[in-house]
């Protein structure tokens, strides 16, 4: 018995900031953003879309995808949740018509989509539903202070969703071998420290202090999480391989989170997979966290590139610190451009 990938879509917003736009007002280049991080533009949300929108849309598609208009469970991964409470996914489920099926979120911030596909496997794998749809979906820029100038230009909104079912572990789409892990000791890399129960607003009922701004948005520590993100990508990746018993040499996709180009090819370079078998698309949509891997997914698939029976190698790392890959031999699926 296994979880078998049966649709995908994806999402983006349709407001485009390039790095030129981000130049007008923050102290930065768009030859400083491309070369540090290869990317070119990303898309936010505006006009009042939020996380459920963008969920519902790649859901949407997702289903199509699949052929379906039911599902037993709805799992979304997000960092940018619409509010503390309560989870985004009873709603998206609901806006999807989806009636009164299991729904909850999943944080595990870029990770997210391999901690959702490993939990998603899992209500599979014990009977708990016999199909999921699982999105990854995030508007991660509404909590990114866009005057500071190191993780502005990073971060990317959208959705990318995918639909599994129960199957057999020897078909297409089959997800295959877990490594998944986390070292919350490196919490502080990146984080956002109020919102929650330990740093509550000024206003709040009992007057917890004052907040400081700059609390409520990310703080990232960017060497130190780059150095990282290649250790723990490069070894995550190693060891859900040998769990495979696939050999680097049998891995026709690289399907790394976009969170920097150079990680992605560095992570490349240390396990000796070619440049021409690294899927790449930061360049149009920058880090998109839980999103991430999945519209990467779509866009190649969509493009005829992706084809069924290719076996691709997928790796995550993020806040948390938290890190997760797995195999998955790519089946006979449709999937539609994210426009
Ligand atoms: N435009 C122009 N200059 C900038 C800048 C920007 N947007 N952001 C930072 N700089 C400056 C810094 O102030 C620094 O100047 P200084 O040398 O005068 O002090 C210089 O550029 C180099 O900064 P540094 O942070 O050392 O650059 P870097 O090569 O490490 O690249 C990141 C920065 C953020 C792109 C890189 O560290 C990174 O990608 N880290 C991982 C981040 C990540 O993946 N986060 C999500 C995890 S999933």
């Amino acid at each position: 018995m296994a979880a078998v990938l049966m649709g995908i879509g994806g999402f983006l917003p349709p407001k485009a900031v390039t790095n030129d736009d981000l130049a007008r007002t923050l102290d930065t280049t768009d030859d400083w953003i491309r070369t540090r991080t290869g990317i070119r533009e990303r898309r936010v949300v505006a006009d009042g879309l939020s996380t459920g929108d963008l969920a519902v849309e790649a859901g949407t598609r997702a289903l199509r995808s699949a052929g379906v208009s039911a599902v037993d469970a709805v799992v979304v991964a997000t960092t940018s949740p619409e509010r503390l409470c309560p989870a985004v996914a009873p709603e998206v489920a609901s806006r999807l018509g989806l009636d009164t099926v299991a729904a909850f979120d999943l944080t595990s911030a870029c990770s997210g989509f391999l901690y959702g596909l490993a939990t998603a496997g899992g209500l599979i794998a014990s009977g708990t539903a016999e199909t999921v749809l699982f999105i990854g979906a995030e508007a991660f820029t509404t909590l990114v202070n866009q005057r500071d100038r190191t993780t502005a230009p990073i971060f990317g909104d959208g959705a990318g969703a995918v639909v599994l079912r129960r199957g057999e572990a020897d078909e297409p789409g089959a997800l295959g071998a877990f490594d998944l892990g986390s070292d919350g000791a490196l919490a502080d890399l990146l984080a956002i420290p109020a919102g929650g129960a330990r740093q509550r607003s000024a206003e709040g009922g009992l007057g917890h202090g004052t907040v400081p701004t700059d609390d409520w948005y990310l703080r990232m520590q960017g060497r130190p999480l780059y150095t990282q993100a290649v250790e723990r990508m490069t070894q995550s990746a190693r060891t859900a391989l040998k769990r495979a018993a696939w050999a680097v040499a049998d891995v026709d996709w690289f399907a790394g989170h976009q969170a920097n180009i150079r990680i992605v090819q560095a992570v490349a370079e240390e396990m000796g997979v070619p440049d021409e078998r690294v899927a790449v698309n930061i360049d149009q949509v920058g880090n998109t966290l839980a999103a991430s891997v999945p519209l990467l997914l779509n866009d190649y698939a969509a493009r005829g590139d992706l084809r069924a029976g290719q076996r691709v190698l997928l790796s995550a790392f993020g806040a948390g610190l938290s890190w997760g890959s797995a195999t998955l031999t790519w089946p006979d699926i449709k999937a539609e451009p994210v426009g």
